[in-house]
């Protein structure tokens, strides 16, 4: 226990410690403190990630927590992954960062670890990291952002930069006023402030048991979140002594099914469903989705937040949170779940008192929507399913027949899309191949733009079908995930403009209707070859990523931790 865990590899232990036990004296500490056991804390400032700016308010208030509790931080940097700043995807980067983090976990001496993230694919990377060491860690998010404000209605990224982008798109907002709204979409440090993937999965955090009550969404400027990481610096000494609960404990069948009910009612982020399945991978179980379908449909979505609904995350904390949500759910979650600070979530939920505001959280005898928010879909187009949020998409459009209107690869939409002389209609089906995890790194261009011809028409959504993803704050039908991917030659690689394509969310259904025999002509031929997009081939982790990363139903892990994991 403590700093002379691990000891550094000379052949001689007596001199490992002599020689680590120097060095440690080298940075001040008393030999009181030295003794005590070791907490690591994660940091993950970067100029390259506005949403962690108060992180190094976070590490300080975490330490104070911990040293009052008997224990000694020590602060490790480890990748930051900033969502607009990353290229090609920050997705390319969550298992790099999750690597790092679990080796840097494993490899120094601590006995327990605070995970500070926030960002999209930070948290889902620290968990990953620690269900693969298994030492006990305790996670804290950033929290989310405070809303600006534009004209007298509130902003918040990104679900309000996507609507007035599309304004502008329209031609309906001119770059003046635009500029007035950039200024406040992200108003201050934290989170994107909607049911973002952040959000999602902080809260999928919280309901696993794996931060403290709260933590999901006090805001990030908010005093209770330095009290709420102060705590969490306290539980962590706990833990350290304890050596237990580790992740795996805690990361359970139960814990899953938990979280994906508690994803359903939120109508939360499509990324949440992939970085779950990687999840629960790294904790040796499967994220089933048929099971996914049968929750679906006796979950109700609860939560009225943007961007399906009408609030922010200030409102959902004000209203009650993740306990309250919790507690409108007794009976379909399981609130005997053991958390990482102790009690039970029926503990968390009960400490949190009755009240709640039932305009941001339902009761599910009056919910938001009686059916979950997110569908797997299958069939000939998505042999191995494909998602659907059905919560942000137009009920008119969920049983259709299409005409595909198709995008071989990225550059190719992006030539294209906006083409005056595009043979594109209201009524198509927009298709993009080759965006899926080997082609292009699964970036968040699944939120195909309305060619801008249509769009100056008044049209403000279409069915569109892709294996890439979805920003958590975007909305429109659109299907993603399509498993097998195009590259891989998924059937997602066959269709052809022209084609139809049949969508029932009723049947969980998607089909490509087009026969097997003209399919198999297609698959022979030179143009179903794949255009890959992937930008990175060349690098020494860009050919790790694209020999080993998995497809979506398997989280878009790598395969070498799956593996080992199941
Ligand atoms: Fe960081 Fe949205 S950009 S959470």
């Amino acid at each position: 226990m403590g700093l002379e865990d691990g000891l550094t590899d000379y052949g001689d232990k007596g001199f490992a410690r002599f020689l680590r036990t120097a060095f440690a004296s080298s940075m001040g500490y008393t030999e009181e403190l030295l003794e005590r056991p070791v907490v690591g804390i994660t940091w993950t400032a970067s100029d390259f990630n506005n949403c962690h700016r108060l992180v190094p308010s976070l590490v300080e208030a975490v330490k104070r927590g911990l040293l009052t509790s008997g224990a000694l931080p020590m602060v490790f940097p480890t990748a930051s992954l900033g969502e607009a700043f990353l290229s090609p995807t920050s997705m390319y980067f969550r298992n790099l960062a999750a690597m790092e983090t679990e080796e840097l976990v494993r490899g120094q001496p601590m006995d327990a670890v605070v995970l500070i993230g926030g960002c999209d694919k930070t948290l889902p990377a620290q968990l990953m990291a620690a269900l693969s060491v298994d030492k006990p860690a305790i996670m804290l998010p950033v929290g989310p952002m405070s809303t600006g404000s534009f004209e007298g209605e509130a902003l918040g990224a990104c679900t309000d930069c996507r609507r007035y982008w599309a304004k502008f798109r329209a031609g309906d907002v001119d770059t003046e006023r635009l500029t007035s709204v950039r200024r406040n979409l992200a108003a201050t440090a934290g989170t994107c402030p909607v049911m973002g993937t952040a959000s999602t999965m902080a809260a999928l955090i919280e309901t696993m048991g794996l931060s403290l009550p709260g933590a999901a969404t006090v805001p990030a400027v908010h005093a209770d979140r330095l009290r709420i990481a102060e705590r969490t610096g306290a539980v962590a000494a706990r833990l350290a002594v304890d050596g237990s609960p580790t992740p795996r404990q805690l990361v359970t069948e139960q814990a899953l099914d938990n979280a994906v009910r508690v994803l359903l009612a939120l109508g939360g982020s499509t990324n949440a469903v992939v970085h779950l399945a990687a999840i629960a991978g790294r904790a040796g179980l499967r994220l089933d989705m048929q099971r996914f379908n049968e929750l679906s449909d006796a979950t109700p979505v609860l939560v009225d937040l943007k961007p399906t609904g009408s609030h922010y995350m200030s409102d959902l904390h004000a209203a009650g949170g993740i306990p309250q949500v919790l507690r409108q759910l007794d009976g379909r979650c399981d609130l005997s779940a053991p958390t990482v600070w102790g009690g039970t979530l029926r503990d968390g939920v009960e400490a949190a008192g009755q009240w709640h505001d039932s305009a941001v959280i339902a009761a599910p005898e009056a919910p938001v929507d009686p059916h979950g928010g997110l569908v797997a879909l299958f069939g000939s187009l998505a042999p191995d399913g494909a998602l659907l949020k059905r919560s942000a998409a137009t009920p008119e459009l969920f049983e259709k027949t299409a005409r595909a209107v198709v995008f071989t690869s990225l550059q190719d939409m992006a030539d294209r899309i906006d083409d005056p002389d595009l043979d594109v209609a209201e009524d198509d089906a927009l298709v993009l191949q080759n965006a899926g995890p080997i082609a292009a790194g699964m970036p968040e261009a699944g939120y195909l733009p309305i060619p801008r011809k249509l769009a100056q028409r008044g049209v403000t959504d279409m069915l569109r079908i892709s294996d890439a993803r979805m920003s958590g704050t975007a909305y429109g039908t659109i299907v993603l995930h399509v498993a097998p991917e195009a590259a891989v030659g998924g059937p997602l690689g066959l269709v052809r403009t022209g084609d139809r394509i049949r969508m029932s969310v009723a049947e969980r259904r998607l089909d490509l209707l087009v026969s097997p025999e003209q399919l198999a002509e297609r698959a022979r031929g030179a143009a179903s070859r794949p255009t890959a997009d992937f930008p990175s081939g060349l690098s020494g982790y860009g050919r790790l990523y694209q020999s080993h990363v998995t497809q979506a139903p398997d989280g878009c892990d790598f395969d070498l931790w799956t593996a080992e994991r199941r």
